[in-house]
């Protein structure tokens, strides 16, 4: 295994917390995780001072250096009022690391979203499949992707979904807080898709980021990586519940019909695996287990309050 130096943009956000996380327990490498304070990735002189010093310093150290882009503008409904904040950085700060990878011959992990498709499949999603989203921020994380292609830096896309972790606002925290506060809760039930811990996307990163950044594999690539399985918003919900040792029938199920968002929900979200094995990397758990160990491992981040 080559010790790798990695550049994680939006260092402070789900999921790069867990990637920082998992490289400074590891003590044989280099992690820099900057937040938007530190490394504004719409900022495209910023930007490439970043990437060239980060990778001279990986060249000092003899590691072998990779970007893990995990920056995004994440808020769903925002997008639809604030545009052009989510292009600027779903699109021109992808956009900006990507040349700048290409200019400095490092490659490129980037991570995308479920959003990207239209959400009405009956059967999980290949990367290859043909995208549609139907929202600003699925459409500007689709641009995105194309203009990190489009680079030509050694790139690879890594759409995921779903994801839940102990930084940051998410639905299984929302699930533990409306626990303390409510009753009952009503979750909608025709919403499907595989939650995904933090933690085991970042770990699942990171043994992609071996050979991609050994040069090995092709120079650009989709791929879907989630945990395994597949289930509602409402059964997610009534899961939780049990995990946390509340009972699960507080929870009851409605439709998104009966509980309408701003902004459309995709009603079926499950990204298939079958080419992150083909790439054999190692399939992520089944989301149940996951979830069990994300509130076991960390009681503190999801404690109902
Ligand atoms: N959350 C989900 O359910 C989900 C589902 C599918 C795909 N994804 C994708 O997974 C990736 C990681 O998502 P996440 O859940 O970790 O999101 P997150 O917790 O919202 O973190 C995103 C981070 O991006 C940073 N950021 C925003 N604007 C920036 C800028 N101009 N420059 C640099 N950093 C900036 C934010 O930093 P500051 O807070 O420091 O401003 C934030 O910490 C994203 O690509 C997202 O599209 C997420």
């Amino acid at each position: 295994m080559s010790r790798l130096a990695v550049l994680v943009p939006g260092g402070k956000g789900q999921v790069g917390s867990e990637l920082s996380a998992i490289l400074a327990a590891r003590h044989d490498g280099l992690v820099h995780a900057p937040g938007s304070a530190e490394l504004d990735i719409t900022d495209r002189e910023e930007v490439r001072d970043a990437v060239e010093a980060f990778a001279e310093a990986a060249r000092d150290a003899d590691l072998s250096p990779v970007v893990i882009n995990t920056a995004a503008y994440t808020a769903v409904d925002a997008a639809e009022t604030d545009p052009n904040s989510a292009r600027q950085v779903n699109v021109a700060g992808p956009a900006a690391l990507a040349e700048a990878c290409r200019d400095g011959d490092l490659p490129l992990l980037h991570v995308s979203t479920d959003y990207v498709f239209p959400g009405d499949a009956d059967r999980p999603y290949e990367p290859t499949d043909d995208t549609g989203p139907r929202t600003v921020y699925g459409r500007t994380k689709l641009d995105g992707e194309q203009a990190v292609l489009d680079s030509g830096a050694r790139a690879w896309i890594v759409r995921t979904a779903w994801v839940y972790g102990a930084h940051g606002g998410n639905f299984v925290k929302t699930m533990a807080r409306l626990a303390a506060q409510r009753d009952r809760l009503t979750v909608v039930d025709d919403q499907i898709g595989s939650p995904t811990w933090a933690a085991d996307l970042a770990a699942g990163l990171l043994e992609l980021a071996e050979p991609v950044a050994a040069g090995r594999g092709p120079a650009q690539r989709v791929l879907h990586c989630t945990n395994s399985g597949s289930t509602s918003w409402f059964e997610f919900a009534r899961a939780i519940f049990t995990e946390l040792g509340l009972d699960p029938q507080r929870v009851d199920p409605c439709t998104t019909a009966d509980y309408p968002t701003k902004t459309p929900r995709p009603a079926y979200s499950v990204l298939s695996g079958n080419a992150w094995r083909d790439a054999d990397l190692t399939p992520l758990r089944p989301w149940h287990d996951a979830l069990r160990e994300a509130l076991t491992s960390n009681p503190e981040a999801f404690r109902p309050r």
